[in-house]
């Protein structure tokens, strides 16, 4: 795709759906509305579209995004419900309540939008437009809010255009989101714990689980309104592999096996334990949408160390590095 899509501005009705439907199934961004805010839209299950969203939102590191689905069945496949976390879904979807849950092991969104978590997000969304197309495209939809990163979320079609003209397809304009804050986001992996407070009110939750909301056990790093990631103590902030990582990596000592980027391998490919390439092209979308699979089989490959070529520090280039980093450095206490 080319990097400055014409974004097209259409009034939601069905000849807009089926668009905005095929439009995600070829890869493309489309923002519509959801009854909290606008989303921007991008096939769950497809790589390097989620890549393409967040070069798009013009994020400098990769948060795990919602995966919005149809209906309680559909979420089930994405994500294991507890007892507490199939009451909430009971009483709440569709509506504007979040789900973070362990994700299944065969859940087909793609690793990238989970940031290589081994949890998920999951909303069913209460909005005429959102659920008509998500029932058009037949599969999850991830859709951070649309707005540049570091920008307010956008509640009309017209706060999408001038954050992301240019930048996305399709925005399916469906008139002011009713809720107007973004969803209340619950994690069901223990106790139910308050992640960010939204559009569904806190006392609501309790009523129905019959008892208090644990809080958050630390604050988000605000580093975007909204946007930072929610990882609290018990939860795994990022996904980090136990091999050790070799940055800039210039060659490959024996017993390394190498994570490389662009066509030419380095000094001692050879004898690399065994070699995957996040583009060979030199491709930072493509190299995005490979990061967390092929960082995940290099950890589970038994070599000493992974040894990373250098990845250059532009576009998507940016949050692959932080995330490389992260990856890099000495183990957290969790
Ligand atoms: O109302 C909403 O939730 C809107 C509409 C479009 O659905 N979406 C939205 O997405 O606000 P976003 O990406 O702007 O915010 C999602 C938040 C982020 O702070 C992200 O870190 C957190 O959810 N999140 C996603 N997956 C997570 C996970 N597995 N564990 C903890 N936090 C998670
Ligand atoms: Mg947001």
């Amino acid at each position: 795709m080319t990097a400055e899509p014409a974004t097209r501005i259409v009034k939601a009705d069905a000849q807009a759906i089926r668009a905005a439907a095929r439009c995600l199934a070829d890869g493309g961004l489309v923002a519509f509305p959801t009854e909290t805010v606008y989303g921007l839209g991008a096939d769950a299950g497809n790589g390097q579209a989620v890549a393409r969203l967040y070069d798009a939102k013009g994020r400098p590191a990769f948060n795990p995004l919602i995966s919005h689905v149809s209906d309680a069945a559909a979420a089930r496949r994405l994500g294991r419900l507890d007892a507490d976390a199939a009451r909430l879904a009971e009483a709440f979807w569709p509506g504007p309540l979040t789900l973070v849950l362990p994700r299944m092991p065969d859940c087909p969104v793609a690793e990238l939008a989970t940031a290589g978590l081994d949890t998920i997000a999951i909303r069913v969304p209460d909005h005429p437009v959102a659920r008509d197309l998500l029932a058009a495209f037949g599969a999850p939809v991830v859709a951070p809010s649309a707005n540049r990163s570091g920008h307010v979320s956008p509640t009309t079609a017209q706060h999408v255009l001038a954050d992301l003209r240019g930048r996305i397809d399709l925005i399916v304009d469906g008139g002011p989101a009713p809720v107007g804050v973004e969803s209340t986001i619950v994690a069901c992996l223990d106790a139910p714990v308050l992640l960010r407070p939204g559009g569904l009110a806190r006392a609501e939750i309790e009523r129905v689980l019959g008892r208090a909301l644990a809080e958050r056990a630390v604050e988000a790093t605000a580093s975007e309104e909204g946007e930072a990631p929610l990882a609290p103590g018990q939860l795994a902030s990022h996904y980090a592999p136990r091999t050790r990582l070799r940055l800039d990596a210039r060659d490959v000592n024996a017993g390394e096996a190498l994570l490389a980027f662009g066509p030419a391998l380095p000094a001692g490919a050879e004898r690399a334990a065994r070699v995957l390439n996040l583009s060979s092209r030199s491709d930072l979308i493509e190299a995005a949408a490979n990061l967390f699979s092929h960082l995940r089989a290099l950890d589970a490959c038994g070599a000493a160390a992974i040894a990373v070529m250098p990845v250059p520090h532009e576009g998507l280039g940016e949050a692959i590095n932080d995330r490389l980093q992260r990856a890099a450095a000495p183990r957290e206490v969790r």
